[in-house]
């Protein structure tokens, strides 16, 4: 069963679209349709947060309550809004009073100009509205993705900091109950659509769905948050004629545990594992907290980074280290292949024509197995990584490696293991010496190339030098070897 119309919550009011172009960015759709211009373009590519805006959604395992989160509208379809809230900043305050967000941000003289200021705000609206009493950390992590050029972070930081517990009081806890009952039926409703200047939209509900429409032609391209693919048509210009959200479907949006891995669905975005994650790897959590910024982990998917094939994409060289799987589907029949056998090259790989990534599968660790983590960046957040190093090291009760996979990014054209450096630490201690035998064999493993990020030889030097690192933080645990406090 198809429905012909997206429908959502836009503040308080059901809004139907039919009859839009479906590659229409939910900023464009506000500023250019509903004249709601508080929410401001800066970038058009998810980096600056002056379109922040906040998504209210049924919360994935407590239906009956509502889970908010901050999202960039530059870099998100329209169409992705179906049965969700939108929360715009024109809606916040009540009447002449403003919310205690705003109230706050006026106080601690937290804008000067106001270009970021509505940004600054529904990242700190969605903060709050998990999180009565954020800390320093948690501050800074819901306000990474956003910049501003002339007041200065202090007081934006403090506003944030210092906002009043009753933000609890304010019009949409009022309206909660009437909210819930309102997204509950939008989702009952059928697999929406959305059609416009002969471009088409769809976000089936379940993996039927689903692979019906993978198998129309002509083909149709995936979205998930669309954090990569909407820069196609933010930056590069490009339209496109048919749009599959997965991000309604139930199979590939749900995380399971087993006795000895974690399975993670294709479309659930980061914020929603990473705890999973961080606690059974540490490192691979810090990382996490560094994929782009809070905005594009509420939106951005395993499956996206890994379907996107890039050679800097971040999760890859972790999952090969960690020996990850993934389970692809196409039309009823299911294969589950290591994520290192996913990429041939330069983002080729081996996925089928109609085939999907629905799964990831992460096996937990045992004792004396380690993961170690390496972003290197300009930038501490909201960067991409010139190298990515992720060390997967375990060791018998000797100290001695009995399985080693070291797996990098941004050293070749796929995210790829160092076969040399690894043979040279396998079935021996880590000592000063084999580090050194291992920096020399990563030579020949890898001839990565210059761009605007990194040169080849700062890759080379950096990647060797992280062995080292890894080599001096597993000898000794209380050596402080990484940034901890940078603000
Ligand atoms: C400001 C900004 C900062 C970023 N920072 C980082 C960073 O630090 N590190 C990093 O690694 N990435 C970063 N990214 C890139 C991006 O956010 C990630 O790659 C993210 O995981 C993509 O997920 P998505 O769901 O948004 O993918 P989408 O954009 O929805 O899809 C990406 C591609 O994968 C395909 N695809 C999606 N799901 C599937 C599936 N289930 N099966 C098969 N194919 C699929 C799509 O067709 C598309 O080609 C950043 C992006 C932005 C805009
Ligand atoms: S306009 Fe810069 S993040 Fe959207
Ligand atoms: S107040 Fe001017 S950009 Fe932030």
């Amino acid at each position: 069963m198809i429905n012909s119309t997206i429908r959502f919550l836009l503040n308080n009011q059901v809004v139907t679209l039919e009859n839009i172009d479906p590659n229409l960015t939910v900023l464009q759709y506000l500023r250019e349709i509903q004249f709601n211009t508080g929410t401001k373009e800066g970038c058009a590519s998810g980096d600056c947060g002056a379109c922040t805006v906040v998504v209210a959604e049924l919360d994935r395992e407590n239906n009956d309550q509502l889970y908010y989160k901050s999202i960039n509208s530059c870099i998100t379809f329209v169409g992705s809004l179906h049965g969700k809230q939108l929360i715009t900043v024109e809606n916040l305050k009540e009447k002449t009073k403003l919310h205690h967000v705003q109230q706050t941000l006026v106080d601690n003289h937290g804008s000067q100009c106001g270009f970021c200021t509505p940004g600054f705000v529904m990242s700190s609206f969605a903060l709050h509205k998990h999180n009565k009493t954020p800390t320093r950390p948690q501050v800074l992590e819901a306000l990474g993705g956003n910049l501003c050029r002339c007041t200065g972070y202090r007081s934006i930081i403090e506003a944030a900091i210092t906002t009043s517990v009753d933000v609890d009081d304010d019009s949409f806890s009022q309206h909660y109950q009437t909210t819930l009952a309102t997204l509950t039926e939008l989702q009952k409703l059928p697999a929406p659509t959305l059609t416009g200047n002969s471009h088409h939209f769809i976000a089936p509900k379940n993996i039927d769905e689903l692979v019906y429409e993978l198998a129309q032609e002509p083909k149709p391209i995936l979205v998930a948050g669309g954090t990569d693919l909407a820069l196609s048509v933010t930056q590069n210009l490009a339209t496109i004629d048919k749009l599959v959200y997965i991000g309604n479907v139930k199979e590939l949006t749900n995380i399971e545990q087993t006795d000895t891995e974690i399975v993670i669905g294709s479309a659930l975005p980061y914020s929603q594992f990473i705890d999973v994650l961080h606690h059974y790897y540490p490192d691979l959590g810090e990382m996490i907290e560094r994929i782009g910024s809070k905005q594009v982990r509420n939106t951005g998917t395993l499956g996206g980074n890994i379907g996107n094939a890039s050679p800097i994409g971040d999760m890859p060289p972790a999952l090969i280290a960690l020996g990850a799987t993934m389970t692809l589907h196409v039309n009823g029949v299911e294969r589950t292949i290591l994520v290192e056998d996913y990429f041939v090259d330069y983002k080729k790989t081996v996925l089928k024509p109609s085939e999907f990534i629905k799964s990831i599968q992460i096996p937990k660790p045992t004792a004396n197995q380690t993961l170690k983590l390496y972003k290197i960046s300009k930038r501490f957040d909201d960067d991409i990584s010139a190298v990515l190093a992720a060390f997967f090291i375990e060791q018998d009760s000797d100290k001695k490696i009995i399985n080693v996979r070291l797996a990098f990014g941004g050293m070749a054209a796929i995210p790829k293991r160092a076969s040399a450096a690894e043979a040279v630490l396998q079935g021996n201690t880590f000592t000063k010496e084999s580090v050194v035998k291992a920096k020399l064999a990563l030579a020949t493993d890898f001839q990565p190339m210059s761009d605007v990020r990194a040169s080849d030889k700062y890759r080379m030097t950096v990647a060797q030098n992280l062995i080292e690192k890894c080599y001096l933080e597993l000898q000794c645990h209380v050596i402080e070897t990484r940034v901890v406090n940078y603000a």
